[in-house]
């Protein structure tokens, strides 16, 4: 899964998500040491942590969600240390007490052989007893099939609207779940111009994931239903996992 075409979307979308930096921040400022970041994207969390003295190192694939991180971290003073590579294969000469996966980083793991070695290398990459957290869309679904408009309407300083319609797929067999984006930017002079991007997810299930984490070695996780750290309920949108290396 590439994110360079959906860099420019990404941000508009999800700069304002908030929900889990707080939490972040506190398991980060606990473990008192710098902090591996997998899939950090256009470092939403890794400035946020970075602006509370947190060392992080930065992992992401995408060339063009690097770029745009740097880019958006100078204009707010920061330098933000990312590193491009994948989180199955990259290696680092440093091990660190705490690894993150904030946001979905691991839906981007699509086979069990690309999960496990994934996790694996990671737990490499901590120090002995280090902890990794992470957190995952509990898998629900909104209407299949349908194009809808939820609200994403986006105004640029050229005058210009962006409005962001999705279709979404479900593949219950490879638990994929594919959304297809469409944003329409209409300008001033009301000619529109149409951007398509294709996101698949691979969704997990609570106890699928507490097996793969034994498997790569990691202690039973703690699982809540929230960042606050409630149970993991019927009416729960995400899962956070915080484990250790055993
Ligand atoms: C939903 S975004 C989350 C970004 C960021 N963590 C945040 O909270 O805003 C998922 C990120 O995972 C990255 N990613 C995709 N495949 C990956 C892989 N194999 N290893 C590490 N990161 C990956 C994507 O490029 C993308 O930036």
């Amino acid at each position: 899964m590439n994110y360079d075409d959906f860099a420019d979307l990404y941000d508009h979308q999800y700069d304002l998500y908030r929900d889990d930096l707080h939490f972040y921040a506190g398991v980060a400022e606990r473990a008192g040491g710098p902090v591996l970041e997998i899939g950090a994207g256009t470092g939403r969390v890794t400035a946020f942590l970075a602006r509370r003295g947190v060392r992080v190192v930065g992992l992401e694939p995408s060339a063009r969600m690097i770029e745009r991180g740097r880019a958006r971290a100078a204009e707010s003073g920061l330098r933000l240390e990312f590193v491009q590579g994948e989180a199955g294969t990259f290696r680092l000469g440093e091990r660190f007490p705490l690894a993150i996966a904030p946001f979905n980083a691991l839906m981007h793991l699509y086979t069990p052989g690309e999960q496990l070695a994934a996790l694996e290398n990671i737990r490499a990459h901590l120090t002995p007893g280090g902890q990794f957290v992470f957190d995952l869309y509990v898998p629900r679904y909104g209407e299949m099939n349908t194009l809808r408009h939820e609200g994403e309407t986006f105004h640029s300083p050229d005058g210009s609207r962006t409005d962001v319609f999705l279709v979404q797929r479900h593949d219950r067999v490879r638990q994929h779940v594919t959304t297809e984006y469409y944003a329409d930017t209409t300008a001033p002079d009301s000619t529109l111009r149409r951007r398509h991007y294709t996101l698949t997810q691979r969704y997990y299930t609570r106890f699928e994931m507490e097996w793969l984490l034994r498997c790569a070695g990691f202690e039973p996780p703690r699982v809540t239903g929230s960042f606050q750290g409630g149970p993991l309920t019927e009416t729960s949108d995400v899962m956070v996992f915080q484990t250790r290396s055993g």
